[in-house]
């Protein structure tokens, strides 16, 4: 097989964000753009010689493209074998699960997850570890000090690969090898889950169930195990079929993009369960009939109620939440005597807690939950999760909700998004917030007391590495919240994110709507950063 070893130059805008490199298609598309990501990874590895990638992607715009080049990059660089979904395909957990079971080398995962997809919109690309995590920010930042002085990639001259074909083959020194996308996942999920106690309560029509795969990668995912194997009726897989531009809609499972499934839900006859799914597969919204569960109170609810699933009956060694999720996990892990750890944005945090045993379930407010079975956030499990739940409580979704409140109270929580705001501007309205938190804890508006005004930093407690300027925090002592911080993984401009909660015990109190619930804190969050001010905008682009 003849190597090529082609001549390139920097490009100066591959430093990779919360999760990987993401960009505009059209970026990726520019000559060696993707070749010197490629070879940056590879250049900052070490004695991967012979060993195992494991490949796959999202399935969106260029994802075949993408994979056809790294197979050549791969055999190029000496790795000895490839592990790749067939037609290009694999989801994050799946990619984690497959790295892990292979005790592959590490993964590439084409992703642009819950961003839109098509020849004008996002692509992306990251780098998983030998544990099946995103590799973590020593890894990213090499990545991208050797995008830097890059000046040649290589790259092996020969045919495309048929990645429809399951089977293995040898070309040169390199052996590649099609996996089906959903065996190997569908195995480990009915190893954790009670699959006869599901297949009973749906069989039997207790759970009538609604999935919105949102034309993304979880189609074939949840097709095979929702009605395949667990007997829910043909249809109940909604949007089933995955498109490269997901029939042209934001793949974010949340009440904003999936408004088909929430008029389900919200609608007459409402199935008793309901649950969407992003681009990729790793995100997930859940709902009962009449009833939406925020990310934050699934986390707290799954980790209270882990003991009833039996890969969990056991208990829990410990829970962890990004920064800006509710403190409702926080509740529940208080209660059982367990720790809890707070971590910056981005599943790549959790990573060394879970290898090191500390924590068992995990989450993060943007509709991201996930566990020590694989390294990355896996939206069908907390599917299933739930599905597991509502078999065992023989409860509604509602219910269970209601109940997990009366115990623990109820966080109020809303997240607030200005999209696509100037980059000039959403770091000034950062900077103003900034200059501002010396002087704010004590200072009083109306019942809120600033507690604690500080911008979030954080010690890995296995490897000491330290994470600065995480997002900027706003405590009071009602035990209220306000966070800020600007998204690592939009490719227009800036998005700022404002992080709102509340607690409520009186249960009297726990049917409010959550925006009327947040008013004064919605108000007061304006009046400390300005952002309305400052971006001219009236309302933020997306609530959830
Ligand atoms: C967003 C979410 C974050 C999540 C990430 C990848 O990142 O907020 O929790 O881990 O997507 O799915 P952000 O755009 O806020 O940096
Ligand atoms: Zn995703």
């Amino acid at each position: 097989m003849q190597i090529e070893t082609i001549t390139t130059h920097p490009y100066d805008d591959q430093n990779p964000g919360t999760s990987g490199l993401r960009k505009k298609v059209k970026t990726f598309q520019q000559p060696g753009y993707l070749e010197n990501f490629v070879q940056s990874i590879f250049d900052s590895l070490n004695d991967f010689a012979g060993k195992t990638l494991v490949l796959g992607g999202d399935g969106r715009y260029f994802n075949r493209a993408a994979i056809q080049i790294i197979i050549k990059m791969a055999a190029a660089n000496g790795f000895g074998e490839l592990i790749i979904g067939q037609g290009g395909l694999l989801s994050p957990p799946a990619a984690s699960h497959l790295i892990r079971k292979n005790q592959a080398f590490g993964g590439l995962v084409l992703s642009a997850s819950h961003n839109p997809g098509g020849p004008d919109e996002d692509f992306g690309i990251k780098y998983n570890v030998a544990n099946g995590g995103p590799a973590p920010e020593k890894y990213t930042a090499a990545f991208y000090q050797c995008s830097q002085a890059i000046d040649c990639y290589k790259i092996a001259a020969m045919a495309d690969i048929d990645l429809d074909s399951i089977g293995t083959q040898q070309v040169g020194d390199i052996k590649i090898t099609i996996v089906d996308p959903v065996t190997d996942y569908a195995e480990m999920m009915q190893s954790i889950f009670d699959f006869p106690l599901l297949k009973q309560s749906i069989g039997s029509g207790y759970i009538r169930l609604c999935f919105d795969a949102m034309h993304a990668i979880t189609g074939p995912y949840a097709k095979r195990i929702l009605e395949d194997m667990l007997g829910a009726k043909p249809g109940s897989v909604i949007n089933a079929e995955p498109l490269e531009d997901f029939g042209g809609h934001h793949p974010d499972p949340n009440l904003a993009h999936a408004q088909e499934l929430a008029a389900k839900m919200f609608g007459p006859d409402a199935p008793t369960f309901g649950a969407a799914s992003d681009g990729d597969g790793d995100r997930n919204m859940i709902m009962g009939s009449h009833i939406f569960v925020t990310p934050s109170d699934s986390l707290a609810i799954m980790a209270a109620n882990a003991h009833l699933i039996p890969a969990y009956a056991k208990g829990l060694s410990g829970v962890a939440r990004s920064m800006p999720t509710s403190q409702a996990v926080d509740r529940v892990a208080a209660k059982y005597a367990i720790p809890c750890y707070e971590t910056p944005t981005g599943w790549k945090f959790f990573g060394n807690l879970l290898d090191a045993g500390k924590i068992t379930i995990c989450g993060e407010e943007s509709f991201g939950t996930g566990s020590d079975h694989v390294r990355e956030k896996d939206g069908l499990w907390a599917v299933l999760f739930w599905l597991n739940l509502i078999a065992r409580k023989r409860q509604p979704v509602a219910d269970i909700v209601h109940d997990h409140w009366l115990k623990f109270g109820r966080d109020i929580y809303s997240r607030h998004d200005y999209e696509a705001v100037s980059s000039d501007i959403a770091n000034g309205i950062i900077e103003h917030l900034r200059s501002r938190l010396p002087t704010l804890a004590g200072q009083a508006f109306d019942e809120y007391i600033i507690k604690y005004a500080d911008e979030f930093s954080y010690q890995d407690p296995i490897d000491n590495s330290i994470s600065h300027n995480q997002g900027i925090r706003i405590g009071f002592e009602n035990g209220s919240r306000i966070v800020f911080r600007l998204s690592g993984t939009g490719t227009v401009g800036a998005t700022l994110r404002i992080y709102l909660e509340r607690f409520e015990v009186d249960a009297e109190k726990h049917d409010q709507d959550a925006q009327a619930a947040l008013a004064d804190l919605i108000d007061l969050a304006e009046q400390l950063s300005e952002i309305k001010k400052r971006t001219g905008r009236t309302e933020p682009t997306v609530i959830t």
